[in-house]
């Protein structure tokens, strides 16, 4: 299994590409089972995760080829299975989104229920309750949601009881080939939820209202092809922005999408770094000071992301002051802070939504445990700050969501080695 080997201690400086994002390329890579013609994604990023949703499109008999530009192009013109299978689901719970577009095209899907997750409990009951408001009949056994729709799915008026990203988005999908007009009430406003949205109104869908809490999708009879460009990706921006604050050094981002992370950068800011933006790059510099602490909660977009909430940790650990972090959307979002710990933070837990972090002079390496992917990148974060060699096991959460992390890192000027 590998690990991450990381010498801390240095102020990071350079420059840095950020990738397209993970969880706007995983829904889009899905969308395109709503048409028969062929569809082209650019910015896709290498990542496992990506991987995954790739093989689940080619399981089901869809062609998924990379053609010489590193564009994903894809064909779903005809499907042998309807069938997304359990140990595909497992490994990646983003899986669950090819249920609404399978569901509004062929008006069949048999999807395996995700399980539970290392973050919290993660059930899908808006999903399927939206879905059955759109028509479909749904039945849950053996460990796998089976829907069917005779004929095409209605539209229909749907409030969501929680805002769910991944519920709004296989609605959302379901939507655009439904009859008549669907509005999704209390929908996730995040920008990957609105590249979703504009990737599908390339094909040809009517949405309007994505960004806001209230989307308008007037359904249409089918989708054609087209192509589409995967936005930047504004955690792993977020998370190299971090690793410039914690370690007192400066970073440049490019091909970044500054106004999906206004919440993290006022954050920074509050925290002492000098921090200049363009339109499509971010230009941060510590000036070599230590952050000072501040209070983080999390919420859906636009306020302060949850898959930013464990960097943040890292970061209020080596500040000046005590802060609070709140996690309201995941029920065990804390894992890394037994493992900061290890390293010498001074974090005390109350319940599962509060943590306050009594900020340190100095963290010190210790072999620590990476436990899903936003815990790991913190891990990452707090060696690269740390004084010694720290070495991070089961690594292979960090390769979900972060394109060749070393290597970026190294641009930096890391010390970081991948050993197995
Ligand atoms: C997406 O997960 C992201 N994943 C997550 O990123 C992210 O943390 C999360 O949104 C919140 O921003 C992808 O986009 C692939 P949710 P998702 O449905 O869609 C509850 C990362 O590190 N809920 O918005 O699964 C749920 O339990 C990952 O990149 C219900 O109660 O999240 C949670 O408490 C991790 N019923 C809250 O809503 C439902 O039917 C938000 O979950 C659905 C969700």
């Amino acid at each position: 299994m590998d690990k991450l080997q990381i010498e801390g201690g240095t102020a990071l400086q350079g420059k840095i590409r950020v990738s397209g994002a993970k969880n706007a390329a995983l829904p889009i890579l899905a969308g395109a089972l709503l048409t028969a013609d062929p569809v082209t994604i650019s910015n896709s990023p290498h990542l496992q995760d990506v991987t995954t949703m790739i093989e689940l499109l080619a399981s089901l008999g869809v062609e998924v080829t990379l053609n010489e530009n590193m564009q994903v192009e894809i064909v779903a013109a005809t499907l042998s299975s309807f069938r997304a299978p359990y140990e595909l689901v497992k490994t990646m719970r983003a899986s669950f989104l090819v249920l609404g577009p399978l569901l509004a095209r062929f008006g069949e899907a048999e999807v395996s229920l995700p399980g539970g997750c290392a973050i919290g409990s993660r059930p899908v009951d808006q999903h399927i309750k939206g879905l059955e408001a759109l028509g479909a009949e749904i039945v849950v056994t053996d460990g796998y949601v089976r829907a069917r729709a005779p004929g095409r799915l209605i539209g229909c008026d749907i409030h969501m009881d929680v805002v769910t990203v991944g519920g709004t988005q296989n609605l959302l999908m379901a939507a655009t080939l439904a009859a008549g007009t669907t509005r999704l009430y209390n929908a996730a406003c995040e920008p990957e939820t609105v590249d979703l949205a504009n990737f599908v109104n390339a094909l040809g869908a009517k949405i309007s209202g994505q960004g806001t809490s209230t989307i308008e999708i007037e359904g249409v009879e089918r989708l054609h092809g087209g192509t589409h460009r995967i936005m930047p990706d504004r955690v792993e921006a977020g998370t190299y922005l971090v690793a410039a604050a914690v370690t007192g050094g400066s970073v440049h981002l490019r091909d970044v999408a500054p106004q999906t992370l206004g919440a993290v950068l006022d954050k920074l800011q509050q925290a002492g770094a000098h921090i200049d933006v363009g339109d499509d790059w971010i230009a941060l510099d510590m000036q070599g000071r230590r952050a000072k602490a501040v209070d983080i909660e999390t919420s859906p977009y636009p306020g302060f992301p949850t898959d930013m909430q464990a960097q943040f940790m890292t970061l209020n650990a080596l500040s000046e002051g005590t802060s609070t972090i709140t996690e309201n959307i995941f029920e065990n979002r804390f894992m890394h802070v037994h493992e900061m710990k290890r390293l010498g933070a001074e974090i005390e837990l109350h319940g599962h939504s509060m943590a306050v972090v009594h900020g340190v002079g100095e963290l010190r390496a210790a072999p620590v445990m990476a436990t899903d992917l936003r815990a790991s990148s913190s891990l990452v974060l707090a060696a690269l700050a740390a004084t010694g060699t720290t070495t991070i096991d089961r690594i292979y959460h960090i390769d979900r969501g972060y394109e060749t992390i070393e290597e970026k890192l190294g641009q930096m000027g890391a010390k970081v080695r991948r050993i197995s």
